[in-house]
C-alpha cells in the first residue's frame, strides 16, 4: 500500500510530475507521450524535397465549395508521380468556435486526420497549416488569441505523430501583420506549440505573403532549432496570375508568355539566389512552399517556367511544393484521373523521380 508519510520524496515527485504535467487549465496533456524522433531542420528539409500543395479543398470555407473534395486516389496518384510531401492548407478559423477556448468542431478535426492520414500511410511527409484565416490581415490584434487557441488544439491533438508531420504557423501573413507585429505572433505560437511538441519542425515565412523581399525583417527565436523558414513566389506576377480572377486588373496581363530568354532566366534566379543568401547568413533553411502558373497562361510558357523555377529552387538547396495538384494551377485532372503530363514532368523529370522516390 502507498503511503505518502512513509515515502515523502516519492510522493513529491509524483506531485509534481503530475501537476506539472498539466496545462495552466489543468486538463492539458504536455509531452507527447512517446518520443518523436529530433531531426535536424536541413536533414528534414532535404525529405520534404519535392511536393504539391493539396489546395481549394480544406482551405475553401467548406470542403467541396471551391470543386474539390479529397480522395484516397489524389494522394495515391501523387504518391505514384513521384512527390515526397503533400502540404496540407486548412481553414480551420472557419471549424472553431468564436469565444475562448476556440473549440474545433471534433468532425473537422476527423476529417483533417483523415488526410494526413492518407499521406503518411503512403510515406509522404504532410505539412499542416492555417491557411485563409484572413481576419489575422485585417484585424489581428483581436485574432491573436484565437490564433494561438487554434494552434493550442492542434499541436496538441497531433503531438504523437511522426517527425514527418509538420506544422506551419500561418499561410502569408499580410495587410495590417506587419512585420513588428508578425515577429511578436510567431514567438508566441512557437511557445505554445513547443509545449507539446518540443522537437517538431515547423514552418514559419516572412510577411507580404511569404514575399523572400520580406526575409530580411524575419525575426526567429534564435535559440529554436527545428525551424524551417517558407518563402513563395509567383514572378513575374503578370504572367503567373495572369486571367486570376482574384486579382484585379488581371485580365489585362493575358497572353503574357514566359519564354525563358537569358533576361527571363537572371530576374528569377536573382530573386531565389538573394533569398538563398539570407538563409545561409541565417544558417535556416529554406522551403519554397508556392510557385505556380495559372491555367489561363499557356501551356508552353508554363511548363517552361515551372521547370525552371524548380531546378533552381534545387540547385540552391531548397525544398518546394508546387501550388497546386488539382485545380485552376493543377497538374492532375480529377474528373477522367488523368495528368497534365507535361507540367507533371517539369516538376519531377521522368530521370530524376526514381531518386525522388526512395
Ligand atoms: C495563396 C492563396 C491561394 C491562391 C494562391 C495563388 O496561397 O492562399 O488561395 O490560389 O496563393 O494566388
Amino acid at each position: 500500500m502507498f503511503a505518502p508519510n512513509r515515502y515523502p520524496l516519492l510522493f513529491l515527485t509524483v506531485f509534481v510530475l503530475v501537476v506539472g504535467s498539466l496545462g495552466c487549465d489543468g486538463s492539458t496533456p504536455t509531452e507527447p507521450d512517446r518520443d518523436i524522433p529530433d531531426v535536424d531542420p536541413f536533414e528534414m528539409n532535404a525529405r520534404l524535397a519535392r511536393g504539391v500543395n493539396f489546395g481549394n479543398a480544406l482551405e475553401a470555407p467548406r470542403e467541396g465549395e471551391w470543386g474539390i473534395t479529397l480522395d484516397a486516389r489524389q494522394f495515391q496518384r501523387a504518391k505514384e508521380a513521384g512527390f515526397n510531401t503533400i502540404r496540407l492548407p486548412v481553414r480551420w478559423s472557419n471549424h472553431a468556435s468564436s469565444t475562448a477556448p476556440y473549440t474545433i468542431d471534433a468532425s473537422f478535426f476527423n476529417r483533417v486526420d483523415w488526410a494526413i492520414n492518407q499521406a503518411l500511410s503512403r510515406d509522404m511527409n504532410v505539412i499542416l497549416n492555417v491557411h485563409h484565416y484572413e481576419e489575422m490581415a485585417s484585424n489581428p490584434r483581436d485574432h491573436r488569441d484565437r490564433w494561438l487557441g487554434l494552434w493550442k488544439q492542434i499541436a496538441e491533438h497531433y503531438r504523437n505523430y511522426d517527425e514527418n508531420l509538420l506544422f506551419e504557423l500561418l499561410n502569408e501573413p499580410n495587410n495590417q501583420l506587419t512585420a513588428s507585429l508578425w515577429n511578436e505572433f510567431l514567438d508566441a505560437c512557437i511557445q505554445e506549440i513547443r509545449l507539446t511538441n518540443p522537437t517538431r519542425n515547423l514552418i514559419v515565412g516572412p510577411v507580404f505573403w511569404n514575399n523572400t523581399n520580406s526575409l530580411p525583417q524575419l525575426q526567429l527565436p534564435a535559440d529554436d532549432d527545428n525551424l524551417i523558414v517558407t518563402i513563395h513566389f509567383y514572378e513575374p506576377f503578370m504572367f503567373t496570375h495572369q486571367g486570376a480572377e482574384w486579382v484585379n486588373g488581371a485580365d489585362a496581363w493575358l497572353g503574357t508568355q514566359w519564354f525563358g530568354t537569358t533576361q527571363d532566366q537572371a530576374f528569377v534566379t536573382n530573386i531565389l539566389e538573394r533569398a538563398a543568401a539570407w538563409g545561409t547568413t541565417n544558417n535556416r533553411p529554406l522551403f519554397l512552399g508556392e510557385f505556380g502558373a495559372y491555367s489561363q497562361a499557356d501551356m508552353f510558357s508554363r511548363v517552361r517556367w515551372t521547370d525552371y523555377v524548380a531546378r533552381e529552387a534545387e540547385r540552391l538547396g531548397m525544398s518546394w511544393s508546387y501550388w497546386e495538384f488539382m485545380s485552376g494551377f493543377g497538374i492532375y485532372n480529377i474528373s477522367n484521373d488523368s495528368w497534365n503530363e507535361a507540367l507533371r514532368d517539369a516538376l519531377l523529370p521522368p530521370a530524376t523521380t526514381a531518386v525522388a522516390k526512395r
